[in-house]
Order: C-alpha cells, then sequence, then structure tokens
C-alpha cells in the first residue's frame, strides 16, 4: 500500500478521534435555493475547509458542487448536479449528490418479508425497487439542516422524520446526515437512524465525481485502485446471485491502479456495458477502512473514499444520456463516476449477506470519508 495512502489512513483514523483546536474551515448559510414544485423552500449551505468547499442542498440532503484544487491549485466543481431545484426535479437528474434511502441500491422484485409479514415496495425501476422509491425517498424529501462545529471540523446537519409506511417501509425512522469538512479537504459524511420497529435500512450518497471538471468529458483516463479482493457478481436485472467471487483475473480488478478505460469493454453482461459493481472492501484494523482511490492523471486531483461499510457500489454512468447539467454542460455517458459506500444490494433478501435490518433500541451509524488532493 503506497505510503501516501499509509499516510491518510492513519490521518482519517486519527481524524476521527483528533479534537481539531483550532479549525480554520467554516459553515455558511442557509441561503435561499428556490423551491421544490409543492411550494417547499430548498436552501443551501457552504462548507470551505483547506483547499476545498463543498455546497449542500436540503432537498434530498443533497451534495450540490465540490471545489477541489488540482496539483497547480486551481479549482473546479467535480461533481455532477444542476443549477436549479427544477433540474434536481426533472427526469434528467440521476440521483446526482443525493442521500439515498431508506436502502439505497436495488430490492429484488421490490418485495421483502420481515417477522413473517411480506412488503411490497414500489418497482420503480423495472423489475426492481431502486434507492427508496418513487415519490417519497429519502433523496426528495426536504430535509431540516442546521449549522454546526465539531471537533473534526464545520459541519450541517440534516434531519428527516419518516413516517411508518412510507414508501412502503415499516417502522417510523428518524434518520442524520451529517456533513464535515475539515482543513484537511476530507469531506466526513456521517449518516444515523433510528426505527420504531424492525425496519430495512442501508444509507448511501450517490455524488457523481469528475475529477478533470464536472462535463468535462469521460472518465475512462481516471485511474481506480479499488482495495477490495472480491465483489457481488449480479443476474441480468442487477440482483445479487448471493455469492461472493474473486475479483482476480477479471475486469473487476482493480488491487493494483487501472484506469477505468482498460477493461470497460469486457463487461458485457452489465446492462448499457461499463461498470456497476459491489466490491467487497477488505477487512481493516481500523474503521473507517480504506475503499478505494481515484486519480486523474492531468489534473492530478485524487479522491480517497474511507467508509465503515461493508460494501461500496463502483459504477461509471453507464446511463447518463448528455444531459444537460450544471452551467449547461452535457453530462455524457461515462462521464462520472460513483462510489457508493453501503450495505450489499438486495441484502434484505440474502441471508448470507450483513444484515440491513435496524431493532427498536438500536442506532444505525454509518460513515463515508471522500478526502480530496492533488499530487
Ligand atoms: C446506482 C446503480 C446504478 C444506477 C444508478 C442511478 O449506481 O447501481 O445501476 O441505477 O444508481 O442511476
Amino acid at each position: 500500500m503506497p505510503s501516501r495512502l499509509v499516510c491518510l489512513i492513519s490521518a482519517v483514523s486519527l481524524g476521527s478521534c483528533l479534537m481539531n483546536a483550532a479549525s480554520a474551515a467554516e459553515v455558511s448559510g442557509p441561503q435561499p435555493f428556490g423551491q421544490t414544485y409543492e411550494g417547499t423552500p430548498v436552501e443551501r449551505y457552504t462548507l470551505t475547509g483547506g483547499k476545498v468547499t463543498v455546497r449542500l442542498m436540503n432537498r434530498g440532503a443533497t451534495i450540490t458542487e465540490v471545489l477541489a484544487p488540482d496539483r497547480a491549485g486551481a479549482p473546479a466543481d467535480i461533481v455532477l448536479g444542476f443549477d436549479d431545484v427544477a433540474g434536481y426535479e426533472s427526469e434528467a437528474n440521476q440521483y446526482f449528490g443525493c442521500t439515498v434511502g431508506r436502502v439505497c441500491n436495488r430490492i429484488a422484485g421490490g418485495k421483502f418479508t420481515l417477522d413473517g409479514r411480506q412488503y411490497q415496495l414500489a418497482v420503480n425501476n423495472e423489475p426492481n425497487h431502486l434507492h427508496g422509491g418513487g415519490k417519497r425517498s429519502f433523496d426528495k424529501v426536504v430535509w431540516q439542516g442546521e449549522k454546526l462545529v465539531t471537533p473534526r471540523g464545520t459541519a450541517v446537519r440534516f434531519s428527516y422524520a419518516s413516517p411508518d409506511g412510507e414508501e412502503g417501509y415499516p417502522g417510523n425512522v428518524k434518520a442524520t446526515v451529517t456533513y464535515i469538512l475539515g482543513d484537511d479537504g476530507a469531506l466526513w459524511i456521517e449518516w444515523e437512524a433510528m426505527t420504531d420497529r424492525p425496519t430495512p435500512i442501508n444509507l448511501t450518497n450517490h455524488s457523481y465525481f469528475n475529477l478533470a471538471g464536472a462535463g468535462s468529458g469521460t472518465v475512462l483516463d481516471h485511474e481506480v485502485t479499488m482495495y477490495a479482493d472480491s465483489y457481488t457478481p449480479v443476474d441480468t436485472n442487477l440482483i445479487p446471485t448471493g455469492k461472493i467471487d474473486p475479483v482476480a483475473g477479471t475486469p473487476l480488478d482493480f488491487t493494483s491502479p487501472k484506469r477505468i478505460g482498460e477493461r470497460i469493454e469486457q463487461l458485457t453482461k452489465t446492462p448499457t456495458l461499463g461498470y456497476d459493481h459491489n466490491f467487497v472492501v477488505r477487512k481493516a484494523d481500523k474503521l473507517p477502512a480504506a475503499a478505494a482511490r481515484v486519480r486523474e492523471p492531468k489534473s492530478g486531483r485524487t479522491l480517497t473514499v474511507f467508509t465503515t461499510q461493508p460494501g461500496i457500489q463502483f459504477y461509471t454512468g453507464n446511463f447518463l444520456t448528455g444531459q444537460p447539467g450544471k452551467g449547461g454542460k452535457p453530462y455524457i455517458y461515462r462521464g462520472a463516476f460513483c462510489l457508493e459506500t453501503q450495505h450489499f444490494p438486495d441484502s434484505v433478501n440474502q441471508p448470507t449477506f450483513p444484515t440491513v435490518i435496524v431493532k427498536p433500541g438500536e442506532v444505525y451509524k454509518q460513515t463515508c470519508v471522500y478526502v480530496f488532493t492533488a499530487e
């Protein structure tokens, strides 16, 4: 493991308990950012830390901008999104930057059985349920935002109370997602949730990254390393078979840095050809564990991802269609990548996978760290 990553790991692990005595990081807002089609005000917050700026929107507890410097210090917005709420409410939005829940990724047939009762969720991604459903999934509701100063940096915490039966899920769930930006340019995302009845919960952030700048072309030249020796193979509907297979000898072997474009055409089984796979994060002594590292050679920008979750979905924007995003820039096929830390897809129906069921009295707590650097 490169010494640079070892330093990052120790900084991130240390950061999980280090008290930042005098952080120069700042948080501002809320600023008005329009309203939803129902007339609910939408607000934005800005976190600045180190040389990184992150903007957040309370609709969907969404990351709308990440301004990160290249090796010469020049900033670029490296995440896909829109200039207004209407863009986020349009068909062109494919979960850009949002908090996904109650259950991210797919649930086969939208069905699951819990304590002897079968639940039928929306089949909003034929033939499956995807990303928490259609109308009141966590990416579409307006969360309550508040500014915080934490030992690790300045923060914004979004809260949402999801009523029993929302999108077909059991239990009244209170969820929070806290974004913390330190002086080191590390963006910590901390999810917490509690329920009054047993229910599945699997939250993630769905930012689409292009480290050369959002809308600047494909990500095929980005170099990826995944700290994962296995993955969960899926069927043609992207539902896991229940097996956990080694990546060795497959186009999924990113145990050493590889360009995204080097073997992508070999992925003939994935709908619309591309990476859209859940990798099993290598076990580590300390959490959050290093899960992935991406480097864009021209700018030198890198993204390193740490997580407490067992899985990370690596997706290369295979469903992007050239839709105009921020500044009217087209978001083309394979124009971004996602690294969605999470429990495995369809876990609620896969008895051998780590459980996603949360019970009353338990606190669902997961962390992801996106570290933005340049070299
Ligand atoms: C996840 C899924 C993809 C796709 C995107 C949203 O990344 O794995 O198949 O559905 O969400 O477009």
